[in-house]
């Protein structure tokens, strides 16, 4: 039976990949590099160390690690700075109203995020009584396509995997979720997410009704 949900942050409850990839592209301009939004778009899920080698891959050129760490913190500065003007009117459209709904129900929620910044987004957000538990970017080493994460989520709401349902906008996301036995909901395009039990192009229309109308004899 599903008693849980599991919910990545960034690209699911909040548009936070348009401010990622102002604060990459101020670094890549600065330093030269070629990015764009298709590079930003495999950055998703990704943790901030991995897309950084992401970023240098794409320019075919390396850093020691020490320098790789300044600019990540760099961009990082950047990022941190433009989530001051987030608000709680910056939930994607629908999200509100499925946190809502999954607390009237009773249901157990978690966030499963790879972002070290999760806490103070929920904070901009005013989103932190949705959630039961805050799984982020230091609650586990290894980051997605691994279950890491998810598996923390569902430990801490003393669930078991079978028993949630992940909701993830990452390629690498929906990998975690299956890695880890999870249901997985995809939210964005067929090319990106086909592998996710069920897909939504948003959150607007992954209503409650509709998860359970497609998960219904687990309910
Ligand atoms: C993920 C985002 O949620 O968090 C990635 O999709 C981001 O784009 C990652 O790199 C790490 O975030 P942060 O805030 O710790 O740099
Ligand atoms: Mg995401």
């Amino acid at each position: 039976m599903i008693k849980g949900f599991i919910f990545d942050l960034d690209g699911v409850i909040t548009d936070t990949a348009e401010l990622h990839y102002v604060a990459w592209k101020n670094l890549a301009d600065e330093r030269g590099w070629l990015f764009d939004r298709e590079v930003n778009d495999k950055l998703r899920g990704i943790s901030r160390t991995d897309s950084m080698r992401v970023i240098l891959e794409h320019n075919n050129t390396s850093l020691d690690e020490e320098t790789l760490a300044q600019f990540a913190k760099k961009k990082n500065d950047i990022y941190v700075a433009s989530l001051d003007g987030m608000t709680p009117e910056d939930y994607l459209p629908g999200v509100k109203e499925l946190l809502t709904n999954l607390r009237i129900e009773g249901f157990s929620v978690a966030l499963g995020s790879a972002s070290k910044n999760a806490v103070k987004v929920l904070e901009q957000l005013n989103a932190k009584a949705f959630f039961d538990v805050i799984g982020d970017g230091n609650s586990v080493s290894k980051s997605k396509p691994e279950p890491d994460i998810f598996l923390y989520g569902a430990e801490k709401l003393n669930l078991q995997p079978e028993e949630c349902v992940v909701f993830e906008d990452a390629e690498s996301g929906i990998d975690a979720a299956k890695a880890g036995g999870f249901h997985s909901v995809g939210i964005g395009p067929e090319e990106r997410l086909g592998h996710a039990d069920l897909r939504f192009d948003s959150m607007e229309e992954a209503t409650l009704f509709e998860i359970k109308s497609y998960f219904k004899d687990l309910f």
